[in-house]
Formats: C-alpha cells, sequence, structure tokens
C-alpha cells in the first residue's frame, strides 16, 4: 500500500495546516480542523473507474459518444427479506456501497445478521464485527436461528487488517458493523471521529468497487442525527437507508434516503419478534389503532410510502388551553403545517381553536411527509374539537390549499382501493382524485372545499 501522510483540512474554508489547531487559521473559525489522509498515489479511485484508460497526468483522454455506450444492467441478488430487496430496489448490487444508518438498538445488526445468514446460502458472505465478540455475535444467530448458516466471521478493528482479509477471502457480500468502530493506522485521530470514519469509509468503498463486492456498512445516528457518521458518509456511498420506528415498539422500518439503483422513499416494513425481525408485507392493517368503536379525534389516511399505500391513522386532541399560549404540538407531521390548517379553518370554515391546545399524533411512530394528510388532520381536528367521532369506516385524503380549497394528489385511485381492501366503506377525497368508474364497496364523496369537507364529515 502507497505510504500516506495527513494533513488537517478547515471545513468551513478548505485551508490547510500540518498540524491540529483549535481554531483555523485560514478563516479563525473554530474547532473546524478535520484530519485527513493526503494519498501518495494519484487520484483515489481513479483506478476504480471502468473504463478510465491508462495515461499520463494532463493528457487528454477518449471521449466516447453517448449512443455507442451500451448499458448493463447490475444484476441484484436477493437478501433473503422481500422488504430489505424492496428498499433496496430489488436486491443488492455487485459492486455497491449500501450505509445503514438508525439510532443504536433499532435492530441493524440484527437485520444484517439475518440476511447475511441467508444470502451464505448461495454466495461467500463475511460479517466484521467491531461491536461485539465472535461469541455475543454467535448467541444473537443462535437466537435468531441461523447458527448452521456457513457465513465467515471476523472480529477486527483496523481498516487495514479488514481490507486484507477481504482481498484474501475474496467475499461478494461483506458487512462492516459498524463503521465507527473501524480505524485506519494512518490516521492519529480516534476511532469514531469524523476523520477516521471517513477515510475507512473511502478505503471500503474503494475495495468495493475495485473488488466487485457488495459492501454494507452500519453507521450509528445519535438523537440530534449529527454524530460523526452516517451524515458524512452519505455522498460517498451508493445508498443510504435509515431505521425508523420507535424501540418501544415492534415495528421498525427502514427508507432509502439515497439509491444509485432504485427508487428512493420506498418503506421496507419489519415487526420484532423474540426471534428476529420479520417481513410485514401488508403493513397497512399494523398502523391502524386498535380502539374499538370509533372515538372522537381520529381519523384514518392512505399515504404514499414509496410505490406502496399505507393506511395510517392521525389522532388530533383539542383541548381548552390552560392560560398563556395554546400549544399547538404534532407527533410524526410538521408542526407549521398544523398552525397553517388551524389558520385555513378558522378563515375559511370558521372554525376557531384560538384559545385551545391542539396536539396531532400519527400512530404507529410513522412521519407522513405528504400533503395529503391535510385533510385528514383537519377532520381530526373538528372532530376532537366537537367530541363527535367521524360516521362509520371513513378515510380521507388530500391537500388543503390556503384559499381553502382541496387539492388533488397523486395515484388517489391506488389509495382509494387500498382503503376498500381495509375494509373501509367511504372516503372523503379532492374531486379531482375521484375515480372515473365505482369502486367496489366504498362510496366516494368529491371535495373541493374545506367547508364541503367538513359538511361531508358530518356523515
Ligand atoms: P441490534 O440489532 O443489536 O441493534 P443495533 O445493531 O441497531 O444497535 O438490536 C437489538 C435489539 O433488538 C435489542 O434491544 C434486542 C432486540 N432483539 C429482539 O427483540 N429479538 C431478537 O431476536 C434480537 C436478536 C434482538
Ligand atoms: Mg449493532
Amino acid at each position: 500500500m502507497a505510504k500516506s501522510r495527513t494533513t488537517h483540512v478547515c471545513s468551513a474554508c478548505g485551508a490547510q495546516s500540518t498540524k491540529w489547531q483549535g481554531q483555523c487559521p485560514g478563516c479563525a473559525e473554530w474547532n473546524t480542523l478535520v484530519e485527513t489522509v493526503v494519498a501518495a498515489h494519484p487520484s483515489p479511485g481513479s483506478a476504480a473507474l471502468a473504463g478510465a484508460g491508462p495515461g499520463a497526468p494532463g493528457s487528454a483522454r477518449t471521449v466516447s459518444p453517448l449512443a455507442t455506450l451500451a448499458p448493463h444492467a447490475e444484476p441484484r441478488f436477493p437478501t433473503g427479506s422481500g422488504e430489505l430487496d424492496r428498499v433496496l430496489g430489488g436486491g443488492l448490487t455487485r459492486a455497491s456501497v449500501v450505509l445503514i444508518g438508525g439510532d443504536p438498538g433499532i435492530g441493524k445488526s440484527t437485520l444484517l445478521l439475518q440476511a447475511l445468514a441467508a444470502i451464505a446460502a448461495d454466495r461467500k458472505a463475511l460479517y466484521v464485527t467491531g461491536e461485539e465478540s465472535l461469541q455475543q455475535v454467535a448467541l444473537r444467530a443462535r437466537r435468531l436461528g441461523v447458527e448452521g448458516a456457513p457465513l465467515g466471521m471476523l472480529a477486527e478493528t483496523q481498516v487495514e487488517a479488514v481490507l486484507a482479509t477481504l482481498a484474501a477471502e475474496r467475499p461478494e457480500v461483506a458487512v462492516i458493523d459498524s463503521i465507527q468502530t473501524v480505524w485506519s493506522e494512518a490516521l492519529a485521530s480516534a476511532p469514531g471521529s469524523v476523520a477516521q470514519v471517513r477515510e475507512c469509509a473511502a478505503q471500503f468503498t474503494r475495495h468495493a468497487k475495485a473488488a466487485g463486492c457488495a459492501l454494507v456498512m452500519v453507521g450509528h445516528v445519535t438523537k440530534e442525527g449529527a454524530l460523526a457518521g452516517p451524515r458524512v458518509l452519505e455522498h460517498m456511498v451508493d445508498s443510504v437507508l435509515y431505521f425508523e420506528g420507535e424501540t418501544h415498539s415492534s415495528y421498525r422500518l427502514i427508507r432509502a434516503f439515497k439509491n444509485r439503483f432504485g427508487a428512493v422513499n420506498e418503506l421496507g416494513v419489519f415487526a420484532m419478534t423474540e426471534r428476529g425481525l420479520r417481513d410485514v408485507a401488508n403493513p397497512s392493517a399494523m398502523f391502524l389503532s386498535q380502539h374499538g368503536g370509533d372515538v372522537p379525534g381520529s381519523c384514518v389516511t392512505v399515504t404514499l410510502e414509496g410505490s406502496r399505500p399505507l393506511a395510517v391513522e392521525l389522532q388530533a386532541l383539542v383541548d381548552e388551553a390552560q392560560g398563556g399560549h395554546p400549544r399547538r404540538l404534532t407527533v410524526g407531521m410538521d408542526n407549521q403545517r398544523l398552525s397553517l390548517l388551524l389558520a385555513v379553518l378558522h378563515r375559511h370554515a370558521g372554525v376557531s381553536c384560538a384559545d385551545q391546545d391542539v396536539f396531532l399524533n400519527v400512530v404507529g411512530g410513522v412521519r407522513v411527509a405528504e400533503p395529503s394528510a391535510d385533510l385528514p388532520a383537519l377532520l381530526a381536528i373538528v372532530s376532537s374539537l366537537r367530541a363527535r367521532a367521524l360516521p362509520g369506516r371513513l378515510v380521507a385524503f388530500g391537500e388543503v390549499g390556503l384559499a381553502g380549497e382541496i387539492r388533488p394528489v397523486v395515484r388517489g385511485v391506488d389509495r382509494i382501493r387500498e382503503a376498500a381492501k381495509l375494509g373501509f366503506t367511504r372516503a372523503i377525497v379532492p374531486v379531482a382524485n375521484r375515480p372515473r368508474q365505482p369502486i367496489e364497496g366504498i362510496e366516494i364523496v368529491g371535495v373541493s372545499r374545506v367547508e364541503e369537507a367538513l359538511e361531508a364529515a358530518r356523515g
């Protein structure tokens, strides 16, 4: 391996300094100098770019006309979990790097051990553990019922040693658990520091591209989400998946934030059981709360998570404010959106919550970022304010505009079909989303104004 030396680069202005200093000599910012390896060999990664021809530095290269290039889809291989494959865009790809982030304890190691054990049946696979001992992983494997899998295990944290092992063993798939525990001898910074995490990830990425290995790196995110780790790696890797969900509930969601090989915002849904993570192939039923009769303040909606419609329940609680400023609080939805909806409600439907606290919650720890949740949120708020449950098996979706209009959302018909499948008998939807043909088992009410929607929700 080429000899390398390190320098310190300011992350604010890019100034370089040979030794670490608290204050940048260039821009006088504090704590911005980050240790970085200066490679002695030419531009890092250039060897990995397929088709990069030889040539002296600075000499002209051959340009290829786009039309002459034959694209070839990288073959994919399944991970043994349909939900994980869905988020990855159909499985793992050769010569690719996937980063899986999430809070400690959410199930990253569990999922990857399960997946790797399944993959190992067909391909050579290696699990590198830097956090747990081999015995601990073996114990987990037994709990998951995969202890017999022909899976290679390595407990090692020094990146050079891990890379040498990868080069010698040549696994087709490898997991590094976690990127925060590996360290390079080329750097003086502590394992887990930005400099170490970045350098080690860069070395792994180079290996994956050159050796054609599918590499999965685990990264912990703290509650603040800014820890030295996943965030600084997002641009280096091909795909970034994040685990979501509450550790106290059994649901686990995996979302793709970046995917060079497939769609983003696909959602994988899992349930944590005593024998590991299980796919939840029909997640809609899971996010509806289990209360028996209809209760005031609850409205079901259908959101789109990637390609898949998902029914979720919104709950509102509107209660007399106890002095001072009334509170507006959301869980799983944007807080600003709530203020906006309350303003529209007041201005266009004459319903005031000025002296009321308003809380809004999405059941099951899901996050809904879509504007289609506006209308159901509004209906839930009015239902709670009036202490009157919405009638029957009702769903609603639609974006609410500032003029009080209800705007259409994408793939309305798919959403209504999903609702009908789950046994809902009535849907309040934007007029433009009304399907041309009736859908069996569900009555569809098209609305174009907030006032109309409130009227329709009275039953
Ligand atoms: P883990 O995979 O260790 O999390 P991470 O690698 O993201 O830090 O997840 C561990 C949690 O999952 C832990 O709290 C125990 C629980 N668990 C189960 O409920 N069932 C199981 O079969 C396993 C292996 C773990
Ligand atoms: Mg772990």
